[in-house]
């Protein structure tokens, strides 16, 4: 039983911005253990009523949709101290005076992650403990070695959350009830019948006063590395023999085993690297990425990043495998767009052929549609293309509170096992090679476009 959830890194935006809230959540539906306490560690010269001033104020913003009185509750559950993550002896007087299991959540950015996770792994804390991490894992696949075995030494890789909160999306479940759950979509779920696969996060937000971490990071890191991969994998598996954490991890690593490492010239070819320029988004005005606080303006930082991926294996072979990511676009899209082939032939005589089918998985809200063709109203051989449509039921957690509550619960299924944050990288690590060398330009795109150049529409 954990009695103990340790966040260092406390006075940080995702303590307060993402972890507090989904306490704050699971606490409102009666979730989280009554005999849990909060330790808050960071460096800052805070004492624990100013973390709990500060944490009322922003779960006012961030768990707004929670009432007063859980947001409360959470609160009064803080302690602060004071510690410097990666340094072993502030470590262990919070961690060490303990000898029950608890959470250490490392809310830390990648620059101090790999001191804090050594130091953490110094320390013998009680059996039973568990340690998480956020994306990105590491800042290449060296780091996320480095990161893996020191881990390793000290933890059984069951107790090692590295968190993408994607995978506590309600996605997840309807990727995986769609595919797996009816037996329509299998025969058609490969090369086949299948020209190609759209992954794509287009958002409206900028920066958002972000350029501490994104300026290091970019649009590539940030997302394609992680979450958009993983929704490759779901969409790319294999059936899996069971939801249980080995079954559905190794069909996942399988998909991220077979993703192609692009070669230079089909970087060159395959990708495309974008940053905002000053624009409008609706009757927003939005200033140049290299205006915002905080960011380099000598720096390459991509806010745009497209990927063609190929999956070399039997399934999907020849399919490409399109990510898509960028901010400051004119429009929220997040979508995985299915692609069937056309029709062999067509018996209507028309000159142009029909819309191919879409299968079209809208995330967050969740909403699934097939685009078909019918015979039109007046003139049955006319060709009409129409959407069958569905919203799927809301999560009533959050994504974070639902990962949360498996980690309290000891199971890792939803979280990404070591050795596919390591494929990631490998995955990602060539592309990032080629364009800081040049290879790909870095174009630019007004804040508000709908397509930056070379992006695929
Ligand atoms: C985060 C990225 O992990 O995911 C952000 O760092 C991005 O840049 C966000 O905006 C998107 O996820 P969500 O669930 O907040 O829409």
């Amino acid at each position: 039983m954990i009695r103990r959830f340790v966040v260092l890194g406390a006075t940080g935006d995702l303590a307060s911005r993402h972890l507090l809230p989904a306490l704050a959540r699971l606490h409102e539906a009666g979730k989280l253990p009554a005999e849990l306490r909060i330790v808050g560690a960071a460096r800052e010269d805070w004492d624990t009523a100013t973390l709990r001033a500060h944490m009322t104020e922003r779960l006012a913003r961030h768990a707004a949709g929670t009432k007063p009185a859980s947001r409360h509750a959470v609160v009064s559950r803080l302690v602060y101290q004071r510690a410097d993550a990666s340094d072993p002896a502030d470590l262990a007087r919070v961690l060490d005076d303990v000898r029950e299991p608890g959470v250490v959540y490392l809310a830390l950015p990648p620059s101090v992650l790999e001191a804090a996770v050594r130091a953490v792994a110094g320390l013998r804390l009680a059996e039973g403990s568990r340690l998480v991490v956020k994306k990105p894992f590491g800042e290449n696949l060296a780091s996320a070695r480095t990161l893996n075995r020191l881990m390793r030494a000290a933890f059984p890789e069951t107790a090692v959350f590295r968190m993408d909160h994607f995978l506590g999306k309600q996605t997840v479940q309807n990727i995986l009830g769609l595919r797996f759950a009816n037996r329509v979509f299998e025969p058609l779920w490969n090369r086949s019948q299948i020209a190609r696969v759209e992954i794509i996060w287009d958002e409206t937000l900028a920066l958002e006063g972000r350029a501490a971490y994104y300026d290091s990071a970019g649009a590539l890191r940030d997302m394609i590395q992680n979450h958009l991969l993983q929704l490759l994998c779901l969409i790319g598996m294999e059936a899996p023999i069971s939801l249980g954490e080995r079954d559905f991890r190794d069909r996942k690593i399988d998909v991220l085993r077979a993703v192609r490492r692009l070669a230079p010239d089909e970087v060159e070819r395959r990708t495309v690297r974008a940053r905002y320029d000053a624009g409008r988004i609706v009757d927003r005005p939005v200033p140049a990425y290299v205006d915002e606080d905080g960011v380099d303006p000598d720096g390459e930082t991509e806010t745009f990043a497209q990927v063609r991926f190929s999956i070399d294996n039997w399934r999907w072979a020849g399919v490409p495998f399109l990510l898509r990511t960028g901010k400051a676009l004119a429009r929220n899209r997040r979508e995985i767009a299915i692609h069937f082939q056309p029709v062999p032939h067509l018996a209507f005589g028309h000159e142009t052929d029909p819309t191919p089918n879409i299968l079209r998985l809208q995330l967050d809200p969740d909403r699934l549609s097939l685009g078909v063709n019918i015979n039109g109203a007046g003139d049955p051989f006319e060709l009409e293309s129409v959407e069958l449509d569905r919203d799927l039921a809301a999560q009533d957690l959050s994504a974070y509170a639902r990962l949360i509550l498996d980690i309290l619960g000891g199971d890792p299924t939803l979280s990404i096992r070591g050795d596919e944050a390591e494929e990631s990288w490998r995955i990602v690590e060539p592309i990032l090679d080629a364009w800081a060398a040049g290879r790909v330009p870095l174009g630019t795109y007004p804040a508000g476009a709908a397509n930056p150049v070379g992006g695929t529409d």
